[in-house]
């Protein structure tokens, strides 16, 4: 078979010259030149004096004495401008070489305006949305000091056990790649050294999100062909996208830990994609590599430097080591210079050698941080991420002057708004959805209940809450709740109930194996419902959820995420109708626990289940359909749209030439409203088994009622290729298919060949 494409080695020859061409940087060469091994070393060290929210289980001590001592090359856990101000006067005051600090921090969704959580802003398919929400990040993190984020989180998954799927883009290469891009372009823009913008970390390098059993930090085993082709696109678009640095990821990859593994630092991130960054580990990750069965300290931070790592965080494994296997022979000097020259190259693109307190003016905190726009944002963002899974009875929009029963742990509740890892937003200033109820509707007569407590597990509670109330178990009795909540749903025209999980139900460490609503709020619902009141099921989760059950009730389900600083003004927005809900789902929910991994682009097999119904010897269950509950893509509006003239401009498609894909949307509801308009294609054939559907295109349109808009994707060769199994990027000549739709379940529409 001919294939359209770079060989291995002409790849590997650009990466390398590249590197070659990358220009040395006189200001760091000087100074390296003046550098000793111990001061070299001590910029590979990154420490967190805790005092702010705790990322990990330990906190580095004594940290002043070693800034002042040069061994320190940067921090995280601390801002406001005296703050910074203060540590970077440690190093440059009183450090032999005074080398300024990198100052980072987990910006995850939003500084102080806390935006949704990533996997709700995915859920929006507005990247240039997603763009000005990590713009605006920027600008608030660098107002209180900070230089240097630990964002975007890019890792695929596609098992919704995992808490840590809150934090990503959800299933899909493509959308994954083109989330990294946005968000790398919002935190850096095309200027480091201005100071609204900040150093961003693509993470967690690499197939995190495939951990076994969604079960955080755990193994993961995956073929090449799977890695290349739907695992790291994303890292790749951050990595093209010029982001400053890669973190590695807590598992091991191909039987070897991400931290200390030089076949995925060094072969594929820097010689084969060329990266001119620097790789910090994770939390702790190099030490755990001897957990891992690696070796000692000594020899697992020999094996993460020589692998490719340049800055070890919180561990202090290359501190305490690395001189030692330099005089053994272990490591090399010039391995160190290496790493030290990339964190002294990254100190060089921040401005940081120039100015130290660059970051640290003290009159920014006021005009940057949570200001109207900032929180005008954050709202908006909170309403484009919410997606509508189930309409009934047309009963949402709720009139602004109904009589609404607002029942629900949820639904007054301020700690859990901002979502799983906001460590740099604030509880207290976010809006529960009682007030913002009454802000958007204030002539509704709203009556409060809660109804249930999110879970009545008292053991389950106390592990949620390490960082703080997140499950307030009431002292009335679950019956006295369930009570209180059916009498105020008895005196209502419309009940909207507010439920979910937690918001550290999900998040780092926060798996499930159970991924229905808690059964307290399962009571609450099925309670509600038997009232024959119209009822809305408001979600709040942070991930997808198990909710079979409550699909077959009569009720609208709005999916919610957890909305960020803004969350109950945006959730009226959408509730009451100001806003139509356009999100789309990123991940596909599944039927039940059994079904995962269940995603839309899974690959062929050779007994493939044509229909929904059960036939044996082909590859399905007994008990479930093959389909999820929810497929990825979906998401439904107050509005109809109709897609019509759905064509290809030609049948065949040579290299160097574009076939155009055109579709016809039209709104045929009565309500303005945004589609997110969807292609697909299906490789007939290909030397390795294809996807069944992979998205290629997007677009986001806004149409008024009866307004039509025609679309036109243009497909080339570039849009076809993939890994083959020699891991070249090829597009193979023959048939493939394509679908257009508002859900990846949508029909194949035509096809098309590519020709040599
Ligand atoms: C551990 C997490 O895995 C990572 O995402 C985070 O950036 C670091 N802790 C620092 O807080």
């Amino acid at each position: 078979m001919k294939n359209f494409n770079l060989s291995v080695a002409m790849l590997l020859f650009i990466g390398l010259s590249s590197l070659q061409a990358q220009e040395r940087i006189p200001q760091v060469e000087a100074l390296l030149e003046k550098m000793t091994l111990e001061e070299k070393i001590g910029q590979l060290n990154l420490l967190t004096p805790g005092g702010g929210v705790a990322t990990g289980s330990v906190v580095s001590e004594d940290v002043e004495a070693k800034i002042k001592a040069g061994d320190v090359g940067g921090i995280f856990g601390v801002s406001s401008p005296d703050r910074v101000r203060q540590a970077q006067e440690l190093a440059v005051k009183n450090s032999r070489l005074g080398i300024p600090l990198l100052i980072g921090s987990d910006v995850i969704h939003g500084y102080k305006s806390t935006v949704p959580i990533p996997l709700g802003l995915s859920s929006s398919w507005d990247m240039e949305l997603i763009k000005e929400t990590a713009k605006v990040a920027a600008k608030e993190a660098t107002a209180d000091g900070i230089n240097w984020n630990f964002s975007p989180m890019v890792d695929i998954s596609r098992d919704p056990r995992w808490g840590r799927v809150a934090e990503g883009a959800g299933e899909d290469a493509y959308l994954g790649s083109q989330v990294a891009i946005a968000m790398v372009e919002g935190y850096q823009q095309d200027d480091l050294r201005a100071p609204n913008t900040m150093m961003a970390t693509v993470k967690h390098f690499a197939l995190y999100g495939a951990a076994e059993g969604g079960r955080d930090y755990n193994r993961v085993d995956m073929s090449r062909n799977m890695m290349f082709n739907e695992y790291f696109p994303p890292y790749k678009a951050a990595v093209d996208a010029g982001v400053g640095s890669v973190m590695t990821s807590f598992n091991d990859v191909d039987g070897i830990p991400a931290t200390g593994n030089k076949w995925l630092l060094t072969d594929i991130l820097r010689e084969r994609w060329g990266f001119d960054g620097f790789v910090v580990s994770d939390y702790t990750s190099v030490n755990e590599m001897v957990d891992h069965g690696m070796g000692d300290l000594q020899a697992v931070s020999a094996m993460a430097l020589k692998a490719g790592l340049d800055m070890d965080m919180v561990g202090e494994g290359f501190l305490t080591t690395l001189k030692k296997s330099v005089e053994e022979g272990k490591v090399t000097e010039e391995e160190i210079t290496t790493a030290a020259r990339r964190i002294l190259e990254a100190k060089h693109k921040l401005g940081l050698l120039d100015d130290p307190y660059r970051y640290s003016d003290a009159s920014r905190p006021e005009k940057d941080i949570l200001t109207k726009e900032n929180r005008q944002l954050a709202r908006h963002a909170a309403t484009q991420s919410f997606v509508l899974l189930k309409r009934n009875d047309n009963n949402l929009p709720v009139s602004k002057t109904a009589k609404i029963a607002l029942i629900g742990p949820l639904a007054n509740d301020k700690f859990n708004m901002l979502g799983t890892w906001a460590p740099t937003g604030d509880r207290n200033l976010s809006i529960p959805v009682l007030e913002g109820f009454r802000n958007v509707a204030p002539n509704a007569q709203i009556t409060y209940a809660k109804g249930a407590n999110i879970s009545n597990d008292t053991a389950f509670a106390k592990k949620v809450n390490v960082f703080g109330p997140r499950i307030e178990i009431s002292d009335e009795s679950p019956d006295q709740l369930l009570e209180e909540a059916l009498k105020v749903a008895q005196a209502s025209d419309v009940v909207v109930a507010v439920v979910g999980e937690a918001s550290e139900m999900s998040g780092e460490s926060a798996n499930r194996t159970s991924i229905q609503i808690p059964e307290s709020q399962k009571r609450l619902i099925r309670e509600l419902v038997a009232t024959k009141k119209p009822v809305v099921l408001v979600l709040m989760s942070g991930r997808p959820l198990d909710i079979s059950e409550e699909m077959d009730m009569p009720v609208s389900i709005l999916q919610a995420w957890h909305p960020g600083i803004e969350a109950g003004n945006a959730v009226a927005d959408v509730v009451f109708g100001d806003v139509n809900p356009s999100g789309k789902l990123t991940m596909s929910w599944p039927r039940n626990v059994g079904q995962i991994p269940v995603y839309y682009g899974e690959r062929t097999t050779g007994r493939p289940q044509a229909t929904e119904e059960f036939q044996k010897f082909k590859s399905n269950y007994l008990d479930v359909q093959n389909s999820p509950l929810l497929p990825f893509g979906h998401g439904l509006s107050y509005t109809l749209f109709e897609y019509s003239k759905i064509k290809a401009t030609s049948e065949t498609l040579r290299p160097g030439s574009t076939v155009n894909i055109s579709v016809t949307v039209t709104n045929v509801g009565d309500r303005a409203g945004k589609e997110v308009v969807q292609l697909y294609i299906h490789d007939k054939v290909r030397s390795i088994t294809p996807p069944k559907k992979q998205l290629i295109a997007f677009e986001k349109i806004d149409l008024k009622p009866g307004e039509s808009k025609t679309i036109e994707f243009p497909v080339t060769v570039e849009d076809l290729k993939f890994y083959n199994t020699d891991l070249e990027y090829v597009a193979e000549p023959g048939e493939f298919e394509f679908f257009v739709g508002g859900t990846s379940d949508c029909e194949m529409q035509g096809t098309f060949n590519l020709v040599e």
